[in-house]
């Protein structure tokens, strides 16, 4: 193994070598790395292997696979996944659940066809803008006094992000699309040394969970019967292959009368004939209508 000093610069990474990282990011994340992302893997890669001494990409790929704890895999993950997200991302997913998905469930439970209670993943919540943001829109919809049951499930691969999820403070530029009610109920302003922050308060924290989850493991640790998944813009780092598996375990988690919300590039015409397609890029599974007859958007 070469060791480093601080400003030597790394050997570039060969072929070969790129060649064993993008398969092992594909089997153990199902991330497929194109070869045009070579630069990107590199750049990602490069403090890392400056942080542990090592010169060349091979040394580090040995460091991941020897690591028998699977620390330093999920490392590797963590800085090669892509984390661009914002608060109320694909404005019209929102509308629809207000003004369609709610109300409908609400009906549903007027008439004593549901519970009043509401469990909702999302599957790729990177640092929490998805999550907080289904939170703040089911609790101005389902107050504490309306008796509903209200729960998020949120994970990610990333450990990284999962952690500033967790934390629930962001930079507060980062507000710009919260609707101005919302983030007046919902959220903190920082003062003194948390100038320029804004933090998740307590009623919209309650009712998330986090959890770190590889949406290309096998199975999920995660309770089947749910109300709506948002797996919004990971997909498009997965193959056609593992987007299939991915959307099959998926569907196997939902409620017969469930969402499935997708990222807008995520669009699965002709992919899966379990789903049919009742706003751009939200789906509920074939043959289990649930009274909806097919309502539109305002
Ligand atoms: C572009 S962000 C999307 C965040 C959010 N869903 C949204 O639409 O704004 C993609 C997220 O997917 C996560 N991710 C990538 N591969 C994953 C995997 N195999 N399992 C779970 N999460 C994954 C990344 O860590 C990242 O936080």
């Amino acid at each position: 193994m070469t060791s480093l000093s601080p400003l030597t610069a790394l050997d570039p990474i060969s072929d070969r070598e790129f060649r064993a990282f993008q398969e092992l990011i594909y089997r153990e994340a199902g991330i497929h790395l194109a070869p045009v992302k070579k630069v990107l893997l590199t750049g990602r890669l490069a403090k890392r292997l400056r942080d542990l001494g090592l010169q060349r990409f091979q040394d580090y790929f040995e460091r991941v696979v020897g690591d028998t704890s699977g620390a330093e895999l999920v490392i590797l993950l963590d800085a090669i996944t892509t984390n661009e997200t914002q608060f109320f991302r694909e404005p019209r997913q929102f509308d629809y659940l207000e003004q369609v998905i709610y109300p409908e469930w609400q009906r549903r439970a007027e008439e004593g066809r549901r519970q009043r209670a509401v469990r909702i993943w999302s599957a790729a919540c990177s640092s929490g803008e998805e999550p907080y943001s289904l939170a703040m829109s089911l609790l101005q919809h389902f107050p504490a006094e309306s008796g509903w049951n209200l729960e998020i499930e949120a994970s990610d691969i990333s450990t990284r992000v999962l952690k500033r999820a967790q934390d629930g403070v962001w930079a507060m530029n980062r507000s710009a699309h919260i609707p101005a009610h919302l983030l007046k109920r919902f959220m903190l302003r920082g003062t003194g040394s948390q100038e320029g922050l804004m933090k998740a308060g307590a009623e919209v924290r309650r009712p998330i969970r986090f959890s770190r989850l590889n949406l290309n493991d096998d199975s999920y640790p995660v309770r089947p019967g749910l109300d709506a998944i948002f797996c919004r813009n990971v997909l498009i780092y997965f193959d056609q292959a593992s987007r299939a598996h991915v959307v099959n375990r998926l569907l196997d988690l939902l409620t017969p009368d469930g969402y499935l919300f997708l990222g807008h590039a995520e669009s699965l015409t002709g992919m899966n004939d379990r789903v049919r397609s009742v706003a751009p890029a939200i789906y509920t599974l074939r043959g289990a209508d649930g009274g909806r007859g097919g309502e539109r958007l305002r």
